[in-house]
C-alpha cells in the first residue's frame, strides 16, 4: 500500500507532504509524491513574500502550480500561511501600527479568496507565540499592531473562504510546556468568545524522541473541539524509525488528529540540510522509517 492510501483506511486521514513548485519537473520527485501522498503543502509558495512582492500586488504563479497540480489529482491542500513573523515582503516589514494591520488583512482578505474553495486547511497565523516559559504572545511587528491581530486575521479568513478549515500553527508545542499551554489558553478562549478557528497544527520538527506527553497534549486541544493536524514532521537522529511510528500512532490515538504531513519528500529536499529527517533518501529509495511509518499506519 502507500502513506496516503493507509491514512484513509484509518477515518479518512490524509497523509501529506510540503512540495515546492521548482521540483515539479524533477520525475523521482513527482512519481513519489503522486503514489505516496492525498495532501500537499506548498513549502514557500503560499507565503507572504511570495504572494504579495509588493503592496496590492498579488502573484499565484507557483502557488497555483502546487494547487493545480494537487487539485488534478484529488489531492487535499493544506494553505501556508497566511500570516507570520517570518518571509514577510520587505515593503510588509517597514510598516506598522495601523497602515500594517490593514495590510496584514487585507492580504488574509486577498489570498484566502484567491483559494477559495480549494483549501483544505489554512494556516492563517504561524508561530505567534514566544519560546521559553512564558507562554505569552512571540515580539513581532505583527503583534505590536495590538493583542487581537490573530483573532481578527480568523475572522478575516473565515468571510474570505467560509469552507476552509482555519488553523493555528507552531513548533516546540510537541509536548504539554508552556507555549502549548498559552496557545492552548487562546484557543479555548476563541471558542468561548466565538472567534473562528477549527484547527491546531502541531509542526513537530523533532529530534530523535518525542514528548511523553505528545498524544495526551493532541488530546487536550481536541477536546476544545478543534482538530488537530501534525503539519511540518520531520524528524533526526537513530531513533528516526521508531519515533515516526510513535508520532503516527499517537495521531491515530486522537479522533480529531485529522492527518500528518511530512515537511519534504526526499532528504535531499529538506530544509534541515545534513540531518536526513524524512522518508526517502536522496535518490528517492524508501528508508527504514518509511516502512515503520506505514507499519503503524
Ligand atoms: C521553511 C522552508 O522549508 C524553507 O525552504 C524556507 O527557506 C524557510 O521556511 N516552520 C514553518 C515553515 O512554518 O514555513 C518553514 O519552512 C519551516 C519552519
Amino acid at each position: 500500500s502507500t502513506l496516503g492510501a493507509s491514512a484513509a483506511e484509518r477515518g479518512g486521514r490524509y497523509f501529506g507532504a510540503a512540495i515546492a513548485a521548482n521540483k515539479l519537473s524533477d520525475s523521482t520527485y513527482v512519481t513519489i509524491l503522486n503514489r505516496e501522498f492525498n495532501s500537499v503543502t506548498a513549502e514557500n509558495e503560499m507565503k507572504w513574500d511570495a504572494t504579495e512582492p509588493s503592496r496590492g500586488s498579488f502573484n499565484y504563479t507557483n502557488g497555483d502550480r502546487i494547487a493545480n497540480h494537487a487539485i488534478g489529482r484529488g489531492m487535499k491542500i493544506r494553505g501556508h500561511a497566511l500570516l507570520w513573523h517570518s518571509q514577510q515582503p520587505g515593503w510588509a516589514q517597514s510598516l506598522s501600527g495601523s497602515t500594517l494591520r490593514s495590510a496584514a488583512l487585507n492580504h488574509v482578505t486577498q489570498v484566502a479568496t484567491h483559494y477559495r474553495g480549494k483549501i483544505h486547511s489554512w494556516d492563517v497565523v504561524n508561530e505567534a507565540f514566544a519560546d521559553g516559559s512564558g507562554g505569552g504572545r512571540r515580539d513581532s511587528n505583527l503583534q505590536r499592531t495590538g493583542n487581537d491581530w490573530i483573532e481578527a486575521a480568523f475572522r478575516a479568513a473565515r468571510a474570505a473562504d467560509p469552507a476552509a478549515k482555519l488553523c493555528y500553527n507552531d513548533y516546540n508545542t510537541d509536548g504539554i510546556n508552556a507555549k502549548s499551554t498559552g496557545i492552548y489558553n487562546m484557543v479555548a478562549d476563541f471558542k468561548a468568545r466565538g472567534v473562528p478557528i477549527d484547527c491546531v497544527g502541531f509542526q513537530s520538527h523533532l529530534s530523535n524522541s518525542v514528548p511523553g506527553d505528545y498524544q495526551a497534549n493532541l488530546q487536550r486541544f481536541a477536546n476544545l473541539g478543534v482538530d488537530v493536524q501534525i503539519t511540518e514532521l520531520d524528524i533526526s537522529g537513530s531513533n528516526q524509525a521508531s519515533v515516526y511510528a510513535s508520532v503516527v500512532r499517537s495521531c491515530l490515538a486522537v479522533a480529531r488528529c485529522t492527518g500528518i504531513t511530512v515537511w519534504g519528500i526526499r532528504d535531499s529536499d529538506s530544509w534541515r540540510t545534513g540531518q536526513n529527517p524524512l522518508l526517502f533518501d536522496s535518490g528517492g529509495n524508501k528508508k527504514a522509517a518509511y516502512t515503520s511509518v506505514l507499519n503503524a499506519l
